[in-house]
């Protein structure tokens, strides 16, 4: 296993470009599924995640090839109707390879995802969802078996906004009999991302974006070409690089106004912004301490609450970060703490009491943006940082370590030590 080594102190200063977003990809890849027609995609990210779903997908019977930056997917027929659970304990997103199975070809076969570092992470909203369609769904030894002769539009309630469900039930209803409604569906910019890809490729979607989504079924899709949206939390991260470091980072190609949450809190926190229609740079100042609250869309992701803890954690005074999304997402604590950092834990709240510096140690990645957060606190603390097991890492972020080391960061990847 890898590892990543940074020389802590040094002010990031330059441009970086932002990546497109894995959790746009992830659910757009997996909807090619549900025709089979080519399906033209840019600004997919070269990410872990994205080669796991790719390599599920010519598992299923995909044929995908790659040249200048355009992705082809095309899923001329369905080969292959199973996920196991070689390929769900990878990657959770699998679940999304569910919904579309089913509208495409009746039958699915999915493992049953387990829990992982940050909670128990459940999807029986998915398969409510699925039954209220028309389906047949049965677990045993692990494995979602799912059956309908063709899902039928249905009104389905949300008990709490899921992502990946509002996803997978958007993308099965795109080839139900009928009309389907999604109340209190999730709002992320991601499932907007989704439904303008479908809708690209002859779906009728309505309300994506919204807490209500209406999906009018049709016979088939075709294929399409599609440019993947900018990654929000890529983008958020390396806008708390130069804040923790006191940077001025001008960051290409990403979308200020999927970010409004992030940009609203950090300038709280001290730090210059200066939006452009496609680009922020961010000029850190005094770190000052400011309470946060992870919520659904449009709130503050929880995606970014590791990297906000890291930046606390050298604030001007406490801060209290309330985690409202996941049970068990405060993994990186103990490692922040063997940089220095003084935190407390009270059930879902973190009080974290600024300290003058970090020192760097070695720690251990436990999630993909619990390592995100190890980096940040490695770029400023004093002395030599090694963050291990970064496989977490690469799974979100491409090439996170050279477009930091081209602006300023000395940090360097260990082949095979980690
Ligand atoms: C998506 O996960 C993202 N992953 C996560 O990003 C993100 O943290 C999360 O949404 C919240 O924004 C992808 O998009 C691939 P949820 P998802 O279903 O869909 C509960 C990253 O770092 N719930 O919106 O799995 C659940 O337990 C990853 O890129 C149920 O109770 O999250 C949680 O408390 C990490 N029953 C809440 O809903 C269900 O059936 C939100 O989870 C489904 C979810």
């Amino acid at each position: 296993m890898d590892k990543i080594v940074i020389q802590g102190g040094r002010p990031l200063k330059g441009e970086i470009e932002i990546s497109g977003a894995k959790n746009a990809a992830l659910p757009i890849l997996a909807a090619t599924l549900l025709s089979p027609g080519e399906h033209r995609l840019s600004r997919v990210p070269q990410l872990g995640d994205v080669r796991t779903i790719k390599r599920l997908l010519e598992k299923i019977g995909a044929r995908i090839s790659e040249e200048n930056g355009v992705c082809s997917v095309q899923v001329g027929e369905i080969e292959n109707n199973e996920a196991p659970y070689t390929w769900v304990k990878t990657m959770r997103a699998t679940i999304l390879v569910l919904g579309p199975l089913v509208a495409r070809c009746g039958e699915a076969h999915v493992s049953l995802p387990g829990g992982c570092a940050i909670g128990a992470r459940p999807i029986q909203l998915h398969l409510d969802g699925l039954k209220k369609m028309g389906a047949e769904i049965e677990i045993k030894h692990g494995i979602i078996h799912a059956k309908a002769a063709r899902l039928k539009g249905a009104n389905i309630y949300f008990e709490t906004p899921t992502v990946t469900g509002t996803e997978n039930l958007m993308m099965a209803a795109t080839l139900a009999e009928g009309t389907t409604v999604l109340e209190n569906a999730a709002c992320e910019p991601e499932i907007v991302d989704l439904a303008q890809f479908l809708n690209g490729t002859g779906a009728q979607i309505l309300g994506a974006g919204t807490d209500r989504i209406v999906i009018n079924g049709v016979q088939a899709l075709h294929g399409s070409a599609y440019a993947v949206m900018p990654d929000r939390i890529e983008a958020g991260t390396f806008m708390l690089a130069s804040a923790i470091t006191k940077g001025d980072l001008l960051l290409k190609k990403c979308r200020p106004s999927d970010m409004v949450s992030i940009v609203e809190k950090l300038r709280a926190a001290g730090s210059e912004i200066e939006e452009g229609k496609d680009s922020l740079r961010v000029i850190g100042g005094k770190i000052r301490a400011v309470d946060i609250k992870t919520q659904p869309y449009p709130g503050l992701p929880t995606d970014m609450q590791a990297q906000f803890m890291a930046l606390m954690s050298l604030s001007d005074g406490s801060s209290v970060i309330t985690e409202t999304i996941f049970e068990a997402r405060f993994t990186h604590v103990a490692e922040l703490r063997r940089m220095g950092a003084q935190i407390r834990l009270e059930g879902n709240h973190a009080v974290i009491k600024g300290v003058a510096k970090l020192s760097g140690a070695p720690v251990m990645a436990t999630d993909l943006r619990a390592s995100a957060s190890l980096i940040l606190a490695g770029l400023v603390a004093e002395g030599e940082t090694e963050v291990l097991r970064i496989y977490h890492l690469d799974r979100g972020y491409e090439a996170i370590e050279d477009k930091l080391s081209k602006v300023g960061a000395s940090i360097q990847r260990v082949k095979g030590q980690g």
